[in-house]
């Protein structure tokens, strides 16, 4: 092997070459598996496409995979056409590339468009229309819309009508509904996936199927249990939820000094308990005073209701807020959004349409569930390690309401009935590089390490959607290795998880750093390759892109 890559070195050094006869090999089989003789120029793009390197920059949501280090596809493929998906996946695996799933580009570890093997890239973008029956209150959802598209048009058809999703407007409905996510109205209607009632996947044999075609396992598992390990999502289609014609939200802080440790600490088991109408996130966040750090806590809430009923709920569950009428904003549910997404008073809805290409921070997220409230004493020692760590900050979502009562078994989303709250470790950074980033990193580590004792036990959960990597990472794509970060992530879910693996993907076709393994061990890399694609070109051309990739593109 090592003298076949060093002759490859030198017979394309660092020039297109090898990924152009890739190319031409995938176009050749996407044409004839289309059944297109349509022009593919704006579905297609290899690396010597001048439109290459701003299809590729378009969807990435986290600056740490925008480096020329960075590895890049092979291809990108944007299909127009739900026929593109399926040649997009028999193609891949007939030459035996890796395909890369992304909708929104929102993965924390940017999984949905970056791999250290030689892959390709499935962009969904152009697949997001959205129709609405609001006979029936529902809705068919591509995959490639973004939150804020649905919510737009949910709104252009209905005042009193929403859907419990997340709050920032870009992040994907690919990735965002087949993992499981959540909002701030998941005390009243629970996750996404608890409100989807059928959707259209291509499989790993590029067949098109609905929830009829794909069974009930399988319709199971991609609502929570992550898309990319089974299949590509076309589309969901949704319940619509009912929301009042006026919501009500608010804001409130204290900092150490005004008692946020009380404050903190009666929080904690009022929010998971109170009317399921209300959802109060808190942030614990590190500010500035007199050139000294202090944490800063802060209360953001919707209320599905308004202002006087909010107000009465609080002076009986949580009176030492002291709320008052005038610390309150009515407003209606697409406004409260829009609150939500931190626009000024007045921005029209449109803005939930703007994709807001190219641009983000450095990023790194981190998740654990409380299940009892961590005393006064714990919160004040809490407060002392992230005043020295000096960065990092924590988003705490209650549960409870709806959540409670919903079988931990229903969805592959399994963090229900018993966890008071979520924890989001947060740290974003703007400076490049890689010592920084270790860094930052290093210091959310830290925080996440000190929280040991007050968190879930055996496993110590995590939430999916906020991918990190340290929950274990799949090298082989074998079952122990697919366990480590299973438990965390899916605990008494993840064998059914891997029992549907098996029967859709045995091969292991659709995987990724973290994906759901088959419960067999799969065969190595190579031999996997030449099971799949047999030729001596296709694994010549394979070794010849993975050489070039690592040394060719630092222009990107
Ligand atoms: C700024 C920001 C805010 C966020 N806010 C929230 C929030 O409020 N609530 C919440 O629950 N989560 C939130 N998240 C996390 C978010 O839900 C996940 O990152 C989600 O996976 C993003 O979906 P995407 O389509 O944008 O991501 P992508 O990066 O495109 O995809 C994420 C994963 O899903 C797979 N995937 C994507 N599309 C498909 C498809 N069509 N078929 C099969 N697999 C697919 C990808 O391969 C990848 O593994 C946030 C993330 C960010 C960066
Ligand atoms: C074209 O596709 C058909 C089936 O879809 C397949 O049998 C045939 O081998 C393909 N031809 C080429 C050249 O890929
Ligand atoms: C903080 O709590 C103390 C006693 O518990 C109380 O006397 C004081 O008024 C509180 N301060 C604020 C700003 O709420
Ligand atoms: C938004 O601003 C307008 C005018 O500037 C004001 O009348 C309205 O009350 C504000 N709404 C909220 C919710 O603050
Ligand atoms: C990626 O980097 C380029 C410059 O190299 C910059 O213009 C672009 O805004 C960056 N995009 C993201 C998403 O960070
Ligand atoms: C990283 O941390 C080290 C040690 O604290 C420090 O010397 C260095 O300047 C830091 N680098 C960056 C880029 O933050």
């Amino acid at each position: 092997m090592l003298p076949l890559l060093f002759l490859l070195v030198f017979k394309f050094p660092c020039s297109f070459a090898a990924s152009d006869s890739v190319y031409e090999s995938f176009l050749q089989c996407f044409t004839n598996q289309s059944s297109t003789s349509n022009q593919l120029s704006n579905v297609l793009f290899p690396q010597s496409d001048p439109s290459y390197p701003s299809v590729l920059r378009a969807y990435i949501r986290n600056a740490r995979f925008n480096s020329s280090s960075t590895p890049k596809p092979v291809i990108i493929v944007t299909p127009l056409l739900e026929s593109h998906v399926s040649a997009a996946v028999i193609c891949s695996r007939n030459l035996g590339f890796q395909l890369r799933i992304r909708s929104g580009g929102h993965d924390f570890e940017g999984i949905s468009y970056v791999s250290d093997r030689p892959f390709f890239i499935l962009d969904m973008f152009n697949l997001r229309s959205i129709s609405i029956d609001m006979e029936e209150e529902s809705a068919w959802v591509g995959a490639g819309a973004t939150l804020g598209e649905l919510y737009y048009s949910i709104w252009q058809k209905s005042k009193v009508h929403g859907f419990p999703a997340g709050v920032c407007p870009t992040v994907g409905v690919g990735g965002h509904f087949s993992g499981g996510g959540y909002g701030n109205m998941l005390r009243k209607y629970g996750l996404s996936v608890d409100n989807v009632v059928d959707a259209k996947i291509v499989d790993v044999n590029g067949r098109i199927l609905d929830r009829e075609g794909m069974g009930e396992d399988l319709f199971w598992a991609i609502r929570g249990g992550g898309g990319a390990s089974f299949g590509v999502v076309l589309a969901y289609k949704i319940k619509l939820v009912p929301v009042p014609e006026t919501v009500t939200v608010f804001r409130a802080e204290r900092t150490l000094d005004q008692n946020a440790t009380d404050f903190v600490f009666r929080w904690q088991t009022v929010a998971p308990t109170t009317d399921n109408n209300l959802f109060m996130r808190m942030l614990v966040q590190l500010i500035t005073r007199n050139k000294q750090k202090t944490v800063r806590a802060s209360i953001l809430t919707l209320y599905l209701g308004g202002a006087h009923g909010l107000v009465a709920l609080l002076q009986k569950d949580f009176p030492e807020l002291g709320l008052k009428k005038e610390n309150c904003m009515e407003m209606s549910w697409i406004e409260s959004v829009l609150w939500w997404a931190n626009f000024e008073n007045g921005t029209s809805p449109d803005v939930l349409l703007d994709r807001d290409p190219d641009d983000a921070d450095f990023l790194k997220r981190k998740s654990d569930y409380v299940q009892t409230p961590i005393s006064k004493d714990g919160l004040e020692w809490l407060w002392k390690r992230m005043i020295e760590l000096g960065k990092p900050g924590l988003v705490l979502n209650p549960y409870g309401g709806r959540m409670d009562e919903i079988k931990a078994t229903d969805t592959p989303m399994p963090h229900r009935a018993g966890n008071l709250y979520k924890l989001q470790y947060s740290i974003t950074w703007d400076e490049p590089g890689a010592e920084a980033e270790r860094n930052y990193t290093n210091l959310v580590n830290r925080l996440h390490s000190y929280m040991t004792a007050f968190v879930s036990k055996n496993p110590r959960r995590a939430f999916f959607p906020y991918r990190d990597i340290d929950n274990g990472i799949s090298k082989t794509g074998s079952y122990e290795e697919g366990k480590v970060y299973g438990i965390k992530y899916f605990t008494e879910n993840f064998e059914r998880l891997v029992d549907v693996k098996t029967a859709v993907d045995p091969a292991n076709f659709f995987r990724n750093e973290q994906s759901i393994p088959p419960r067999t061990r799969s065969t190595s890399d190579v031999s996997r390759v030449s099971k799949l694609s047999m030729s001596g070109r296709t694994i010549n051309m394979l070794l010849a892109a993975l050489v070039c990739l690592s040394l060719s593109f630092g222009d990107i």
